[in-house]
């Protein structure tokens, strides 16, 4: 018979915080199958429940009440800096994910321009030029992992639009060999290699490659700042910006630069990854986008008019591929007050999370939840979801800024890439998922290019 805690330490809600299923043991059940073994919690335990998990307790509140009470009516009393995810600011800073209240919307509305519809319209033609030149250099017959691939593709994207280092080539490159460096931090096996510090540590390595990449921003906000006009770039927009006549601060600007390159370059690699994962495996699904991408484009670039509204179909594969894999899964918070949900009273200065994993397969909203079906949003399926069902990009205030920017640009490279071949899954390789710092397939995706048949 299990024996639980509840009521016990912290008058939490129950879940499985009992002995032997917290810290390593609950960390390898988390490792080797997560949504399973979260799912199991959720059918035992309902939608709010307590994990115990490497000596931390995460309240998670699963569906679309508690996604609407942490995203929208309340978001302001749960903090992300205090949450769990507090982890990243070691690398990525106070930028807009790790920041609350005044700080954090005195960014946003800053930041805001650099994503307006016009400006994601012109990083459209630097993205498809980039997704043209990367899957010219492959050929048909080759085998290659398309997760790495995609995230390669991304950061060229992320050094033309974000950075505007195009030219020197070498300073881009250098630059995303750190950003990449550094990031591998975060791929650790178990999130307690993460807490470990001093010397040799990851967490040492990781802050050597950020002291590169801090010189190299420090060089370029100078220049920059020199400029009579600004550039294109988002980083000539944080250089340039004033809001009350004030402006970002070098630190800043190093903090959100890396902020918006790692919110966004491993979810839109990720999103590509999993979305011809699902694809390859259903041929119907395959065929039908391809007749879109040749009836709407006949072999010309794609525009984002054609992908935003002009090619329904991708749309409603991507949607799916998002709902089935939504690469930021989690979103912890400290609630900062006493609060009830689904009939739980939660305390204040609990950890609690958001999991848009988990609600994305709940039965009652999606039937046959872990069936792939594009066909679940088509306009009216989609209109017809009740609030905080559908939640990829988060919702509310805190909505992914990056949202269009993310969608574009895994549409652009998933459209150039059918464009020029057929893709396959190389036979009898496995598709379990990495959970850390997004959910990305654990063993890459292993792709033969093909000739298109019409060619
Ligand atoms: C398919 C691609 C993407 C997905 C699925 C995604 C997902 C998300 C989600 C779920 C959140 C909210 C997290 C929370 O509530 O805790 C978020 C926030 C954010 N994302 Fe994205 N994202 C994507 C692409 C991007 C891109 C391309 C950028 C930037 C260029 C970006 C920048 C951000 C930022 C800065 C935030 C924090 C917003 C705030 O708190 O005000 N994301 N993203």
């Amino acid at each position: 018979m299990r024996f639980r805690l509840h009521g016990f330490l912290h008058d939490l809600p129950p879940g499985p915080t009992s002995f032997p299923h917290f810290s390593y043991e609950m960390g390898k059940r988390l490792y080797d199958n997560p949504l399973g073994t979260l799912m199991n919690y959720y059918d035992e335990y309902g939608p709010v429940f307590t994990l115990r998990f490497l000596g931390q307790e995460m309240v998670f509140l699963i569906g679309p009440e508690a996604n609407q009470k942490i995203l929208v009516s309340d978001y302001r009393d749960f903090s992300w800096e205090k949450g769990l995810l507090a982890e990243l600011i070691p690398f990525i800073g106070y930028g807009l994910l790790t920041t609350d209240d005044a700080e954090h919307d005195r960014a946003r509305k800053l930041l805001a321009p650099a994503f307006y519809p016009a400006r994601i319209k012109s990083y459209g033609e630097r993205m498809t030029a980039r997704a043209v030149a990367a899957a010219q250099e492959l050929e048909v017959g080759d085998l290659f992992e398309l997760h790495a691939w995609t995230r390669e593709v991304a950061l060229k994207i992320a050094g033309d639009v974000l950075l505007g280092m195009d030219t020197p080539k070498e300073k881009a490159e250098y630059f995303a060999e750190h950003f990449e460096k550094g990031l591998g931090y975060y791929d650790g096996y178990f999130w307690q290699t993460l807490f470990m510090r001093g010397p040799g540590s990851q967490q040492a390595r990781m802050k050597k490659h950020v002291e590169k990449l801090e010189q190299v921003i420090k060089e370029e906000i100078d220049e920059r700042r020199s400029w009579p006009e600004g550039g294109e770039a988002i980083l000539d927009l944080l250089c340039h910006a004033e809001a009350d006549g004030e402006r970002f601060s070098p630190r800043e600007i190093r903090d959100h630069l890396f902020t918006l390159l790692f919110a966004g370059h491993d979810t839109t690699a990720a999103t590509v990854a999993w979305l011809f994962t699902l694809i390859c495996r259903h041929p119907d699904a395959y065929e039908r986008l391809q007749d879109e991408i040749d009836e709407v484009l006949g072999g010309r670039e794609p525009t984002p008019e054609d992908l935003f509204g002009g090619m329904p179909y991708l749309d409603m594969v991507v949607k799916e591929t998002l709902r089935l894999y939504p690469p930021a899964w989690f979103g912890p918070r400290l609630a900062r007050k006493e609060f009830t949900v689904c009939g739980h009273r939660i305390p204040a200065n609990t950890h609690v999370t958001y999991s848009s994993w988990m609600t994305h397969r709940l039965p009652e909203i999606y039937p046959d939840p872990e069936a792939f079906k594009p066909e679940r949003f088509s306009e009216e399926n989609y209109r017809a979801l009740q609030p905080g069902a559908y939640v990829p990009f988060g919702r509310g205030p805190r909505t992914c800024i990056g949202m269009r920017f993310g969608e574009l640009e895994a549409k652009i490279i998933a459209v150039v890439l059918m464009q020029h071949y057929k893709l396959e899954l190389f036979p009898g390789q496995q598709f379990g998922a990495r959970t850390v710092p997004t959910i990305s397939p654990r063993h890459g995706v292993k792709i033969r290019l093909r000739q298109r048949a019409s060619q």
